[in-house]
């Protein structure tokens, strides 16, 4: 095991000399034509055998981890041309980072509480909370109610604390809303178009009706986080992010140049990009879902009601750009799991409820998903440090460790008067978080 320090204060990465791919990579690969024995023989003896030759592995090198870099292979032919090469993190078995926060997710009201609020509080700091109720919180006395009832279930001494937000209508008052920002009773505003997603009926049914609002909100610096499709019926489904952010989104950060925007749940390359060549102001959060699979998940051998969400799962090519932005180090973009539970019955039903719950293992979710790609010491960035710079935070104190442990999903979580069914229940899960308590 070699130690190595990655960024932020609270953070280490302890990992062993060579990768170990996780179960679920192994499984992707052996859908792949490839992976052939035979095949993947002659080309890895093709491929590595000059490559190894020209740069030793941390194995056959001893290299050490250098701060939250990559291993520096010392290889003398590169070396001898004054060309340091950076090769494959150390597939790390434990990250220890600050406490991470949820800067999107559903705890519902009344009895749902009870299952959702300790499940996020187990991993996370803050989070901010969703105001998709019926009906929705729309005021700062609603959210202070809201988040009394949440406070009932938040487990003594975990410290977790919800993030109330309002939901924009076409009547919100400018003045209540900046007033309700300003008395610290909602951090942000959340924007619905009407008939977008799960309980947006009483939304935004054109988005000039929000002109006088956003305009007082920009002025009171209050963030406004959007659920980013069209609804136009005639528009494909696959299709509804991208549209938004052409024909929505882009003017909408034109007119407001000093709004501070979250894209929420970005689901599409094309959604990213834009977000990550945008300005300051704009922001994006990513589920850890959108990061693992995509959208041949719904359909796995038949319907799979479990991974229906809004926006919908999309192609490989948006999985991919989505989690090279989410490992990428970028400082706009952070976690926002979108954990939407609903009961099993209404989602195996014949028109069956758009959300996937993933606060059971959310956490250990974006592990697996950055451990995919070797990143997980980009982890503490998006998880624990984007976020609350995007807000004006600060980061949470205490921390949170990570440790590569296979354990199984649980099939249902007692929900309301039945259960739920987690996201992901046919495999197992691959990191385990825990608190860790702080220094005497
Ligand atoms: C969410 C829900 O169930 O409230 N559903 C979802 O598919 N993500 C609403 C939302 O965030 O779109
Ligand atoms: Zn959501």
């Amino acid at each position: 095991m070699t130690p190595a320090r990655t960024s932020g204060a609270h953070t280490r990465l302890v990992g062993t000399a060579m990768p170990v791919p996780s179960t679920h990579a192994r499984s992707q690969r052996s859908r792949n034509p490839a992976s052939n024995p035979v095949f993947a023989a002659v080309i890895t003896r093709l491929i590595t055998v000059p490559i190894a030759r020209a740069i030793p592995t941390a194995k056959t090198t001893g290299a050490k981890a250098k701060g939250s870099r990559f291993i520096v292979a010392s290889a003398p032919s590169l070396a001898r041309r004054g060309a340091p090469r950076y090769v494959r993190p150390m597939a790390a078995d434990t990250l220890t980072l600050p406490l991470p926060d949820d800067w999107h997710v559903h705890l519902r009201d009344g009895a749902a509480l009870a299952t959702t609020v300790p499940a996020t509080a187990r991993t996370f700091g803050r989070a901010i909370v969703m105001p998709n109720l019926r009906p929705p919180v729309r005021t700062g006395p609603e959210a202070d109610a809201y988040r009394a009832r949440i406070a009932a279930h938040i487990p003594p001494g975990s410290g977790f604390s919800p993030l109330m937000t309002l939901y924009l209508t076409d009547t919100s008052d400018p003045a209540a809303v900046v007033a309700a920002f300003a008395a610290g009773q909602a951090v942000a505003v959340k924007l619905y178009p009407a008939g977008a997603t799960t309980h947006s009926d009483a939304g935004l049914t054109a988005i000039r009706k929000a002109d006088a609002v956003l305009h007082a909100m920009e002025e009171a610096g209050m963030p406004l986080l959007l659920h980013g499709e069209v609804t136009d019926a005639a528009v494909d489904i696959f299709d509804r992010e991208a549209v938004f952010v052409d024909t929505v989104l882009a003017p909408l950060l034109q007119r407001h140049p000093r709004l501070k925007v979250v894209l929420e749940h970005v689901t599409t390359a094309h959604a990213i990009a834009f977000v990550l060549d945008g300005p300051p102001t704009l922001a994006a959060t990513l589920t850890a879902h959108h990061l693992l699979v995509n959208r041949n998940a719904m359909f796995q051998g038949g319907l799979r009601p479990h991974h229906y969400c809004l926006p919908v799962l999309k192609r490989e090519r948006d999985r991919a750009a989505l989690l090279a932005a989410a490992t990428s180090g970028h400082p706009r973009v952070f976690l926002g799991s979108d954990s939407a539970p609903h009961e099993t019955t209404t989602k195996e039903s014949a028109c069956g409820c758009a959300g996937c719950f993933t606060a059971h293992a959310a956490l250990e979710l974006y592990a697996e998903a950055f451990d995919s790609v070797g990143a997980l010491h980009r982890l503490p960035a998006f998880a624990s440090e984007n976020g609350p710079r995007f807000y004006g935070l600060p980061v949470n104190p205490g921390t949170v460790t990570l440790r590569r442990e296979e354990w199984p999903s649980p099939g249902a979580v007692p929900y309301l008067g039945g259960t739920l069914t987690p996201w992901r229940t046919d495999e197992p899960l691959r990191w385990r978080a825990t608190r860790d308590t702080p220094p005497a």
